[in-house]
């Protein structure tokens, strides 16, 4: 068999032969495809539906099977017995860590949780109900003036560091975000606590010397991290990438992450599952709201996904994580219509013929709420999660030699040449 497409051109009856590689065709390849001087063929391809922008090795994702797997480690297995740095490591760097590794990026990732004071004040600067995740994104990019050396991205030494800074600061900037909303005063971090320990310490210690918190939630916490750590080539991952692309520094990058993630289709998904149920109210409610999904006057939230075609894996661990936390929390009472929603849409013919099954989304505002997260956190959380998976796609595209700043085509569509027209004459 040999590896290449043949096409023929039916405008000019011309052949051409196109390599295959890894199952894709160049793009560029096509540009030979011309008639006369329209510069070739390319293709149209908005949202990047059938499109690869890059080789990867750090996530491997098969929709149809449900499988996920970071660096070749399946998820569930790493979810049951990783944890969140641990996993961190692994996608930076491409292999588990020995004892002594992990010891050494626990201890440095500890080290570097603090904020300069004018961050803590720049955050103080928003109005009291300003969106977390607005904040968060703010501060990132605001991260990059308090450290210019991130600029000389070519240093690997000095890409690990400012990786190291923003896997630590991360939670500090969300849980100061959420203080900030509250007004209350913000908690430092506590270097003697673990990752989501100390998370948990900055977002909810009051006067106690130490916020102790129970191993339960620490763990399902934990867990949700992982699962959100990284997701290949997704909206915000791109956005990271796009951004990279022009060299520009990693808070910068994170920033623009963080931004295409704050969307409802996105990881601001999860707030609006939450929204959603709370609307619905009560089981009784639940056909008559399906009703108006079907009729397309809205979307079932947290329903649906572009890669996952079968079932999200990650939403099958999560389901178990609800169980672990509502025993800690007491049982939400929105999880009966979360699961009567999920019985009856996995049913009805609508979302069958269209493949939409729970994605990571539905489950996990539930976790979010029982924790006493407000609606606009969840998103925070997730942005914390993914934070090692950004940066592991930011290292990858810094050091690969094929990628190029990134700059898609467009097909134009408006008036050509023409003369300007006066102010008096239009
Ligand atoms: N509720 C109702 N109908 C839906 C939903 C939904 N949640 N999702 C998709 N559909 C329908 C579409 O209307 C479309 O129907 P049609 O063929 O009759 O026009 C069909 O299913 C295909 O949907 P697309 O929008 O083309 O699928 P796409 O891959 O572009 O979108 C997405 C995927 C954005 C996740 C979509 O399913 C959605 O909006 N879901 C709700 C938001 C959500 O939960 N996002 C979280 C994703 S997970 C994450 O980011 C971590």
């Amino acid at each position: 068999m040999t590896d290449t497409l043949s096409v023929r051109d039916n405008r000019t009856g011309r052949d051409y032969e196109l390599a295959i590689t890894d199952g894709t065709i160049r793009a560029a390849d096509l540009k030979q495809i011309a008639v006369d001087d329209d510069g070739g063929l390319a293709t149209y391809d908005p949202g990047f539906v059938n499109t690869a922008s890059c080789r990867s090795s750090v996530t491997f994702i098969d929709g149809d099977k449900g499988v996920l797997e970071y660096r070749g480690y399946p998820i569930e297995q790493l979810a049951e017995h990783s944890t969140f740095l641990e996993v961190s490591y692994l996608l930076l760097n491409g292999e588990l860590p020995t004892a002594d590794e992990l010891a050494a990026w626990t201890h440095q990732v500890t080290h570097h949780t603090f904020l300069h004071e004018n961050i803590k004040q720049f955050i103080q600067g928003f109005r009291y109900d300003a969106h977390p995740m607005g904040m968060l994104m703010a501060s990132v990019s605001a991260l990059s003036t308090f450290y210019p050396d991130a600029s000389d991205i070519s240093d690997s030494a000095n890409r690990q560091l400012q990786i190291t800074r923003l896997i630590a600061k991360m939670p500090t900037l969300g849980a100061f975000a959420y203080r900030n909303g509250l007004g209350k005063p913000y908690v430092y971090p506590d270097n003697g606590l673990s990752y989501v320990e100390n998370f948990l310490a900055m977002l909810f210690k009051m006067s106690e010397p130490r916020y102790e918190s129970d191993p339960r939630i620490v763990k399902a916490l934990d867990v949700l991290l992982i699962l959100h750590a990284d997701h290949e080539q997704n909206c915000s991952t791109n956005a990271v990438r796009s951004v990279g692309s022009s060299q520009v520094d990693p808070y910068s990058a994170v920033a623009a992450g963080i931004g295409a993630l704050y969307g409802p289709l996105h990881g601001g998904a999860n707030e609006a599952v939450l929204k959603m149920l709370r609307r619905i109210g009560s089981v009784e409610n639940i056909p008559g709201f399906i009703e108006g999904v079907k009729a397309g006057k809205e979307k079932l939230m947290g329903f649906g996904h572009r890669v996952y075609k079968n079932f999200d894996p990650r939403a099958t661990i999560i389901k178990k994580a609800c169980d672990d936390v509502f025993e800690v929390t007491g049982v939400n009472p929105l999880l009966a219509i979360a699961k009567e929603l999920e019985k009856i849409a996995l049913e009805d013919e609508y979302f069958v013929k269209r493949k939409l099954y729970p994605n990571v989304d539905f489950y996990s505002g539930l976790i979010y709420e029982a924790l006493e997260f407000p609606p606009e956190m969840f998103t925070v959380l997730f942005a914390i999660g993914r934070t090692p998976g950004w940066l592991a796609q930011w290292s990858e595209l810094v050091q690969d030699k094929e990628q190029k700043i990134a700059r898609p085509k467009q097909i134009y569509t408006g008036t050509r040449t023409r003369d300007f027209v006066p102010m008096d004459q239009r």
